[in-house]
Parts: C-alpha cells; sequence; structure tokens
C-alpha cells in the first residue's frame, strides 16, 4: 500500500468525522432553541416548570418539562451536550492544518493578492483567529448593558478582519479563515461559559443552595451567539466549491453579504417573522445580481481557432503541470479532482467547467501559477463558443 492512497483515506475519513460531528453539533442546537421557542406554560401549575411540551417521533411520544431545580433537587444523572462541539473544532482544526497549513499554500496564499511565505500565511491566520476570540469575549464581558452599539462593533470588528484576511490571503484561505473564527467562537463559548456557568449552578443546587440562574441566562445568551453563527460556518464550508463566490474581486464584500444572510435566515427560524426573511431574500437578489459574470474576455471573431494550433499548447504550457497523469508540479501529485487535460475527449467533455473556470471566475490555473495570459484566455473562450471541434 502507498503512502499516498493511505493518506487519501485518512482524508476522507477525518472530513467524515468532522461533517458527522457538525450535524451533531448544529443538530442538538437547532433543536434546543426550536425547544425554547416552542414551551408552553404546564397545563398543571407544578414548582419549578416553566414550561411543558408534548413531541410524537418515530412511535413514541415525549414530554418535556424545561425546569428550575432548587436547593438539593438536582437528579444524579444529566446528560450534557459537550463533545459534538470539541470534536467538530479538532476535526475542523486537523483539517484546516492539513488543507491549508500543510499544503505548500496551494489553497492559502495568492501572488496576485500578497505575497508572503506559507508559513507566514498560517501564522496570519492563527493569529486572526486567536485575536478574534479574544476581542469577541472582551466586549461581551464588559460590565456594561450590552447594546446596538455593542453588536455595532463586534459586526465592524468582523468587517475589518474580513477586508483585512481577503486582502492578505488567497479568495479560499480568507473565506475559510472567518469559518475558523466563528467555529472557535462557539466552542469557547461552550467551554468559557455555558458549561461553566451550568456546573455552578449544579453545584449550587447538590450543595444545598438556591442556584443562581442569572447564569443560566448568560449562557443562554452565548448560546444564542452560537446559534447565529451556525449557518455562516456552514456555508462557508462549502463555498471553496463556488469560485463565483471566493474569487470574486470583491469576495470581502460577498463574504460579509453572505454571512449577513446566513444570520437573517437564522434569525427568521427563531422567530418566524417576516422582516428576517425579506432582508435576507433581499441579501440574497443583491448577491445573486452583484456575482453575476461581467465577460467582456471573449472577442467575438469569425476566425477559426485551431485546436491543434492555438488551443492545446496553451493547455499544455498552463494546464498539464497539475492536470496530467503524473503532474510536475511541487505541490500536486495527482490530476485535481482526477481531471486530466492530456486527453482531449477530457477537454471536451469539460468545456462547460474550463469556461466557468478559466473564462469566466478566471481562477483557473490555480493562483494562475503557470501565468496564462488574457489572450489565451479568450482564444479558449472563443474555441469553446465555437463548438469546442478538434481539427485534425
Ligand atoms: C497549480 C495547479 C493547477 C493548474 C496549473 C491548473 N489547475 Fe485546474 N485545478 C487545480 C486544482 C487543485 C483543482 C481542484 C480544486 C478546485 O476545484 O478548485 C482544479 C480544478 C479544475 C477544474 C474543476 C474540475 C471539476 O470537475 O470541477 C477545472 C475545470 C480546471 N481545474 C481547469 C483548469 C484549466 C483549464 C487549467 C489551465 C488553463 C488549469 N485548471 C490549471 C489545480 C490546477
Amino acid at each position: 500500500m502507498n503512502y499516498h492512497h493511505f493518506h487519501e483515506w485518512a482524508h476522507l475519513l477525518l472530513r467524515l468525522g468532522h461533517f458527522l460531528a457538525g450535524i451533531m453539533w448544529i443538530g442538538t442546537s437547532f433543536y434546543f432553541v426550536w425547544m425554547d421557542s416552542s414551551f408552553d406554560s404546564p397545563i398543571n401549575p407544578r414548582h419549578g416548570v416553566d414550561g411543558e411540551l408534548w413531541m410524537v417521533h418515530g412511535g413514541n411520544f415525549y414530554h418535556v418539562e424545561k425546569k428550575r431545580f432548587g436547593p438539593g433537587e438536582m437528579p444524579a444523572k444529566i446528560h450534557w451536550f459537550k463533545w459534538e462541539a470539541t470534536l467538530t473544532w479538532i476535526s475542523g482544526f486537523i483539517l484546516l492544518v492539513w488543507v491549508y497549513y500543510l499544503t505548500n499554500g496551494a489553497y492559502l496564499i495568492d501572488p496576485r493578492i500578497k505575497v508572503i511565505t506559507p508559513l507566514n500565511a498560517s501564522l496570519i491566520g492563527l493569529t486572526v483567529v486567536t485575536v478574534s476570540w479574544f476581542f469577541y469575549d472582551f466586549l461581551f464581558r464588559l460590565p456594561i448593558k450590552i447594546t446596538a452599539i455593542t453588536h455595532f462593533i463586534i459586526l465592524l470588528y468582523f468587517s475589518a478582519v474580513v477586508y483585512f484576511l481577503t486582502h492578505t490571503l488567497s479568495g479560499r484561505g480568507a473565506f475559510i479563515h472567518l469559518g475558523a473564527i466563528f467555529g472557535t467562537i462557539m466552542l469557547f463559548n461552550v467551554w468559557r461559559h455555558i458549561l461553566p456557568n451550568q456546573k455552578y449552578i449544579i453545584e449550587a443546587s447538590n450543595g444545598g443552595l438556591e442556584p443562581n440562574y442569572d447564569l443560566g441566562i448568560k449562557a443562554k445568551k452565548r448560546s444564542m451567539h452560537n446559534s447565529y453563527m451556525t449557518l455562516p460556518v456552514l456555508f462557508i464550508m462549502i463555498s471553496n466549491h463556488f469560485p463565483m463566490t471566493y474569487s470574486h474581486q470583491y469576495n470581502w464584500i460577498i463574504l460579509i453579504l453572505i454571512s449577513a444572510f446566513g444570520a437573517f435566515i437564522r434569525h427568521f427560524m427563531i422567530t418566524l417573522k417576516k422582516t428576517p426573511i425579506i432582508i435576507a431574500l433581499g441579501l440574497l437578489f443583491i448577491l445573486i445580481s452583484f456575482t453575476a459574470p461581467k465577460n467582456n474576455l471573449v472577442i467575438a471573431s469569425d476566425r477559426k481557432i485551431s485546436f491543434q494550433k492555438e488551443v492545446k499548447p496553451i493547455f499544455e504550457n498552463r494546464c498539464i503541470r497539475c492536470h496530467s497523469r503524473h503532474p510536475s508540479d511541487d505541490e500536486f501529485t495527482e490530476a485535481p479532482l482526477g481531471v486530466n487535460f492530456e486527453q482531449v475527449e477530457i477537454i471536451q467533455s469539460l468545456t462547460h467547467k474550463i469556461y466557468n473556470r478559466v473564462i469566466v471566475q478566471k481562477d483557473m490555473p490555480l493562483q494562475n501559477k503557470t501565468q496564462i495570459t488574457d489572450l489565451e484566455r479568450s482564444t479558449i473562450g472563443q474555441w469553446i463558443k465555437q463548438g469546442a471541434i478538434v481539427d485534425e
């Protein structure tokens, strides 16, 4: 068995684990937020019961009570939810290092944005993640009333971070780091606020004292912050499949708008009010129009483009370095996504994708490592528009 094969399987399992843990984390988070907004006052008022709820699932009926326990009333066994969050974060961190920090900058940096070493880019990424947690935590710990101004400051801070990251790292590198920032804030909210506050409440009750339920309210606030970050994080995780987002000239605006879109959708899911969904749809409309390709690269011309004489050499000079059976690139030792342009049939069958990546999004060749020119992009574009015919 060769090392590369083992490496690929490890990567697959790690992604699967990250995905699974994330589903469990976000699933429980959505479930509890939903329950909180669905409780009714108890039909028969009982001591300590704030709300109750009946559910049916899989043929069984479930009765849930939302309770406050007084001194000495805490049950012996209580289920906590913490490993979903922790495993999501750990697997995510390993993936970040694996895919972005240990691949010689292939996805992390873009010399057209900034010339910077992969090591420095990684250190900048990690620093921004760490600083962001401390800034956010500091702001929401201040002994002042949390107001619209506090929220405005944190939004301003995140926007500045997005601007900085997109002007320092590659589009993808910047996007994934905002995801890492949100994910880290979410995890630390769990470990530094939510879990300790729950523990104080339990310990107080077990010690025969009246628990301070304000601690629970404080924990809930952090938990709500987490809830609003879930959809932006999910979007960021899939964004690397959509170059129209991360490789756009104004990718920082797109990232801010998409994060806002996710937060408003979440707000709608929680409140079921009209305003957030209207705002979210408005943002979506802006996003779709804003990312519409402005494509003036392909100059219309009646001259027939020859595949053999004009197009093939471009693929050979600009693409084969990565997209071949035995790539010569320093980072890619196998054709990315199995796409091998040494075979003409593959070029012909992928013209739609090639047109999108080379002419519209212009994010292939990756980081323009092989220095394709606009004229060459245009030649490929014209050849595709003329029907991608291969001449003898
Ligand atoms: C430095 C390496 C590198 C070079 C050079 C390069 N690519 Fe890629 N290409 C990649 C990687 C990595 C991926 C997979 C990740 C992605 O989709 O962004 C990819 C993916 C693609 C895809 C998407 C395939 C799919 O099935 O979704 C297309 C199309 C593509 N490249 C076209 C080209 C063309 C055309 C050229 C030359 C003009 C080129 N690439 C040059 C690295 C490279």
